[in-house]
């Protein structure tokens, strides 16, 4: 596995790959590595035949300088688990790298960006378009792949690859779970015991929207009201956004059910908050 942390070295690592015929699968990470991001890099070995991971950790996408101080790094562990997993190189660039002082270009994509968690956030999708951006002038991959646990920034990085003619093709990894259904993510270790438990209540709402789906003559008000009753069961839980989607340009619906709807959820514990998605069909 070659660690690169220059561009010249990168490009050399993957010049040589191509050289092989090999092509190139493509995982960005902001490292703190989990068996969702392994599994997303799974996913990339089996569409291509050489694979590059990135880690770094962009400022341009945090809203605070404490968030993106206190975002775990653990540069050791992740480079030894991408060892056991058969990557051929990691992109380890720090800021000046990615963005040369003086730098003035943003990639947006206008209307994704400033919606739904892009409005809580502002300028947060700005900062992921422009660094993944970056990252595929220097990877040039032929596929890339994100998870679909991230569901507004899936469809972000669809909408620019295609927008700007990139040759890169986009696939979506299912969301790993932990084994009683929360979806797992780098926050989870922050919950206390009692809400880690209660946490489950995220997946366990979805479920009940999914069954209730299933309805006869099912409108979204049904399905949305199933996952409010579902989450003010649990005393634990604050629901802090709840919001019922075209799957595809992510549009409010209203009514009948009759089209693909991403339910994207947002609950909050203490202090910290978590975010799930399901995508369900009519
Ligand atoms: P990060 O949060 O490190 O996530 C890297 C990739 O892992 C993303 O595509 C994310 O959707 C995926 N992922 C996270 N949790 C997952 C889970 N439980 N199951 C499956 N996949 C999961 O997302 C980012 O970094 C950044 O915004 C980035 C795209 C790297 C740009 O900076």
């Amino acid at each position: 596995m070659e660690i690169c942390r220059s561009i010249e070295q990168c490009r050399a690592a993957i010049a040589a790959l191509r050289g092989e015929g090999k092509r190139i699968g493509f995982v960005p990470t902001m490292g703190a590595l989990h068996d969702g991001h392994m599994s997303l890099i799974a996913l990339a070995r089996d569409n291509a035949e050489a694979t590059v991971v990135s880690i770094f950790v962009n400022p341009t996408q945090f809203g605070d300088a404490t968030d993106l101080e206190q975002y775990p790094r653990d540069e050791d562990r992740d480079l030894a688990l991408l060892e056991q997993a058969g990557v051929e190189v990691v992109f380890l660039p720090d800021v000046d790298t990615m963005y040369p002082p003086g730098d003035e270009t943003i990639v947006e994509t206008t209307r994704l960006a400033n919606m739904l968690h892009g409005k809580v956030r502002p300028g947060h999708f700005r900062g992921v378009t422009s660094v993944v951006n970056r990252l595929f002038n220097i990877v040039q991959p032929d596929v890339a792949v994100f998870g679909e646990k991230d569901y507004q920034q899936f469809l972000i990085i669809k909408k620019m690859v295609r927008d700007l003619h990139m040759p890169i093709r986009i696939i979506g990894g299912p969301t790993m779970r932990e084994s009683d259904g929360l979806a797992m993510s780098s926050r989870n270790r922050r919950l206390t015991p009692a809400d880690r438990v209660a946490a489950v209540v995220l997946s366990r709402a979805l479920d009940a929207a999914e069954e209730q789906a299933k309805q006869p003559n099912v409108t979204v008000d049904d399905i949305r009201d199933v996952i409010s009753d579902t989450i003010a069961a649990e005393p634990r839980a604050t629901l802090r956004g709840l919001d019922t989607v075209a799957a595809d340009t992510l549009d409010y619906l209203h009514g009948p059910l009759n089209e693909p709807m991403a339910i994207m959820i947002s609950v909050q514990f203490s202090d910290i908050l978590l975010i799930d998605q399901r995508v369900i069909q009519p």
